[in-house]
């Protein structure tokens, strides 16, 4: 696959968050992020996707479990395709966001000339309560995980939001910044 040129325009601001299967929690942030940059009326200055460290799951759906919790909180990922993330992936965005520790490793490990670290950090780092720094891994456990999911990306995902309105000078674009904490 060719190796996308980094661009030196600010914009769009290209995010991915990463997790293990792209099935669970990553389609989850990225549809949570996407809704709340709409909201901010900032949807033209980003683009937003998700992937997984792991290749077992791509091209499938969102796991069903996970697809309901969304759908519950008025989110669809019906459209959703798993796709594994690719160490062209480092270049071609300008923020990586990992939803635990085993994924922020996996991902460095494709940085092979340590050029792109500065781009990939725990997604939790912006939560206001991030307890281990980790979204658990809902998988192998009851419907109350994935709720549990839902509820720290949503906070995690508006607190990000600001912190990224402000880093990239867009407080004179947003139209209605979601509140960080609601
Ligand atoms: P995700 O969840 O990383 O949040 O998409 C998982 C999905 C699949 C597996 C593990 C975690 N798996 O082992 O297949």
């Amino acid at each position: 696959m060719a190796t996308q040129p980094e661009t030196d325009q600010d914009f769009p601001i290209r995010v991915n968050f990463v997790c293990l299967g792209n099935i669970c929690r990553s389609p989850l942030a990225e549809s949570v992020f996407r809704a709340l940059v709409e909201q901010a009326g900032v949807a033209a200055y980003f683009e937003i996707n998700s992937s997984g460290t792991g290749q077992w799951h791509v091209g499938e759906q969102a796991d069903a479990r996970m697809r309901q919790t969304a759908q519950a909180h008025d989110l669809s990922l019906e459209d959703h395709r798993a796709q594994q993330f690719q160490a062209d992936d480092l270049a071609a965005h300008d923020h990586i966001f990992t939803m635990d520790k085993a994924n922020l490793k996996d991902v460095l490990a494709l940085d092979g000339d340590d050029a792109y670290g500065h781009k990939v950090r725990l997604f939790r780092e912006f939560d206001p309560e991030p307890e281990s720094y980790q979204v658990p891994d809902p998988y192998y456990g009851g419907t109350d995980g994935f709720e549990n999911v839902y509820a720290i990306v949503e906070r995690t995902a508006r607190m990000l939001l600001h912190r990224l309105v402000e880093e990239h000078d867009l407080e004179d674009e947003v139209t209605a910044l979601p509140a960080a904490d609601a």
